[in-house]
């Protein structure tokens, strides 16, 4: 048996639309496709301005440039996330500032934001992770009365949503990755929302180079210049054609995704109710990016994952909180007296999903899991 952990999704209409591409000799950005695609990701998002950018670091890190974060400026973000979240923001010169998480929605925990603000403090990044985050609408208001940016670390959220409101579209900028690890994906690639839009003028300078080549682009002036600092993060249209094949099947992806989710849900439910295993119960109507299980300590996740690779399973955990790494270590870590970034994340695993997963092959993975604990 091989079960592995993940498989990118192919619709097979990439090759078709690559190969336009190179009939019409375009690559650089942004070009026909990258277009499609940012229309394609309005109608999904319900945000009309859209950028499409190499990855979801490169639109984090367009975000720090964006909001102009300086050397002093504080940045407050959940230990438990990926170190783009930090990093973007670490490059500039911020000081940050972790939080910890909900153990219910593994997010950062919207009741520790008071306690990490400081006059120096510039913006919340909001990392919405498996699509559990709650509350949102807290965190809003804490960077609206305390006049902050709120960034959205999005990067595993296209097609989720909070009281029918796409992730990403909630704070000033979203920003989504299209890893091949992502729902849909091109490769590598990402996107940035704009929505508090007396940034996008900025974001468009930002994004080619530095130059108002935008405006030069939609024939508003004659030459472009260097506006302000940039960078290259347009993404090619190579990749911005296989992104949209990928984002023509996107609801056929979630559709498939949430189903086994469900599966998983439900031949799991035994082992929960006996105390065992726990796993989320979200009501949000969320993308199925990813299935998690918590169980007792970092032992036994660890004997159990070593138990189903034996069976040809591969299950991982991820992330290792930033404030224990050895960069993070020099920051603050706000938290309520528990440090749950850590318990939480040393008894977690992540199954196998993705759109090529079989019912079958659920079952097994299930099967294995019941056989571990028996
Ligand atoms: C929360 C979070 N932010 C950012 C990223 C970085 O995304 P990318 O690989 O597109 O740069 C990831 C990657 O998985 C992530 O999980």
């Amino acid at each position: 048996m091989n079960i592995p952990f993940n498989i990118p999704f192919i619709s097979g209409n990439e090759v078709t639309y690559i190969n336009e591409v190179i009939r019409e000799n375009v690559f650089s950005s942004p070009g026909k496709f990258a277009k499609k695609c940012e229309k394609e990701l309005a109608k999904i998002t319900g945000c009309d301005e859209i950028r499409l950018t190499t990855s979801c670091t490169s639109a984090l890190e367009l975000a720090a440039l964006a909001i102009d974060i300086k050397v002093g400026d504080e940045v407050i973000l959940p230990s438990f996330t990926f170190v783009s979240s930090a990093n973007a923001f670490a490059l500039r010169g911020a000081k940050l500032v972790f939080i910890d998480i909900n153990p219910k929605t593994m997010c950062l925990d919207e009741m520790l934001l008071e306690k990490a603000l400081t006059k120096n403090t510039k913006a919340v990044v909001l990392v919405h992770y498996a699509g559990l985050t709650e509350n949102i609408e807290k965190v809003v208001e804490f960077c609206k009365i305390n006049n902050i940016f709120l960034i959205e670390d999005a990067a595993q959220s296209i097609d989720s949503y909070y009281n029918n409101k796409h992730l990403g579209t909630f704070g000033d900028l979203g920003c989504f990755s299209f890893h091949d690890t992502k729902n849909v994906h091109c490769g590598e690639g990402g996107a940035i929302l704009v929505n508090n839009k007396s940034l996008l003028k900025k974001v468009e300078i930002i994004l080619e180079k530095g130059t108002n080549r935008a405006e030069f682009l939609a024939g508003k002036i004659e030459n472009y210049t260097w506006k302000s600092f940039g960078s290259s993060y347009g993404l090619s249209e190579i990749n911005s054609a296989f992104l949209y094949a990928q984002l023509q099947e996107l609801k056929t992806v979630t559709k498939k995704r949430k189903e086994l989710y469900e599966l998983y849900q439900k031949t799991l439910q035994p082992l929960k109710q006996k105390g065992l295993i726990d796993f989320p119960e979200t009501t949000n109507n969320h993308n199925a990016h990813i299935f998690f299980i918590k169980v007792e300590s970092k032992k036994v996740r660890n004997d159990l994952i070593n138990y189903l690779k034996k069976s040809g399973i591969s299950a991982y955990f991820h992330y290792s909180p930033l404030h224990l790494s050895e960069m993070g270590k020099q920051f603050d870590f706000i938290n309520s007296g528990n440090d749950f970034s850590k318990l939480e994340s040393e008894r977690m695993i992540r199954l196998p999903l993705y759109y090529q997963l079989g019912i079958e092959q659920v079952e097994l993975v299930v099967e294995g899991i019941i056989q571990f604990y028996n």
